[in-house]
């Protein structure tokens, strides 16, 4: 197995592993190096649904999206496709997954059957990295912080407006996307590492517990444009079979929406639902 880092802050690509035939021992080293770069990029993975489910397994369970369903006798693994035509995308605003659910997952896989010649990368963010640099008074204010999260939030800071798709998908249920909310600690400590991070999005953290959303918006907007600065970051770009997973526990991802006119075509599978702590 060689592993190269993609940037200082975290991410790597993992050469010589073919998934579909890794044994215990590759897994246990592959679990290792998850817990320490956080984003793993596995190329040419020639994953059939079944496959990636097998692979997802190795991470946790099997979590449900709400708003997108799955692909036919895969109800956890969904298309995010972008079509030539469309321009809105899917993922396109910082975020790490779902984290208007009581239990968000712990990792995310996205596996490329179809990418623009250029374009469609992901950006990913250690959100840990960016706990860590920030001042011993502001990580102290805002260790004490419990956010809200919703599915209804639009990142200009209003609720969202109900579209019947996103990117190419069809929505199912998004007039239920005010019924998805969770207070979250605004700082997690990550079960495998102990390392603590930040846990708050503009896309979906509404306010502070006990807070307005006047109040809470300029804390929520200077935490966000810190946890993404260039130095905490990494992209990743994607060709027909790589597959990355990375730990939504200790990270953030941006899917930038620059390929207009080229498809894009992803199967997405999230596994081991858990609670911030
Ligand atoms: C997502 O936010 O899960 C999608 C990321 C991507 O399509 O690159």
């Amino acid at each position: 197995m060689i592993i190269e880092p993609l940037a200082g802050a975290l991410g790597a690509e993992v050469r010589g592993v073919d998934l579909k035939a890794a044994d215990d021992a590759v897994w246990r080293r592959v679990r290792e190096i998850f817990l320490e770069y956080a984003v793993l990029v596995f190329r040419d993975q020639q994953l059939e649904p079944a496959d990636l489910m097998r692979v997802g397994a190795r991470f946790g369970e099997p979590c449900h999206y709400p708003f997108v369903s799955g692909i036919d006798g895969f109800p956890f693994i969904f298309e995010v496709v972008k079509e030539e035509s469309e321009t809105v995308n899917f993922g396109g605003n910082w975020h790490s997954d779902t984290t208007y659910l009581a239990q968000p997952p712990l990792a995310t896989l996205l596996h490329a059957l179809e990418t623009p010649k250029q374009g469609g990368d992901t950006l990913f963010a250690n959100t840990c990295a960016a706990y860590e640099a920030l001042s011993e008074g502001m990580r102290a204010i805002v260790s004490k912080l419990v956010g809200l999260n919703s599915a209804s939030l639009k990142v200009t800071g209003g609720r969202r407006k109900m579209h019947s798709t996103i990117g190419g998908m069809k929505t199912q249920d998004m007039e239920k996307a005010d019924e998805y909310e969770a207070e979250h600690p605004v700082v997690r400590t990550h079960p495998d590492t102990g390392r603590k991070a930040l846990y708050l999005s503009r896309s979906h953290t509404i306010r502070f517990r006990d807070m307005t959303e006047q109040e809470s918006r300029p804390l929520i907007d200077y935490l966000q444009a810190h946890q993404i600065r260039p130095e905490f970051t990494c992209r990743v770009r994607w060709s027909p079979g790589t597959l990355t997973v990375w730990d939504n526990r200790c990270t953030q991802h941006c899917a930038i929406n620059d390929y207009h006119g080229q498809r894009r075509r992803m199967r997405r599978l999230t596994v081991g639902a858990q609670t911030p702590q």
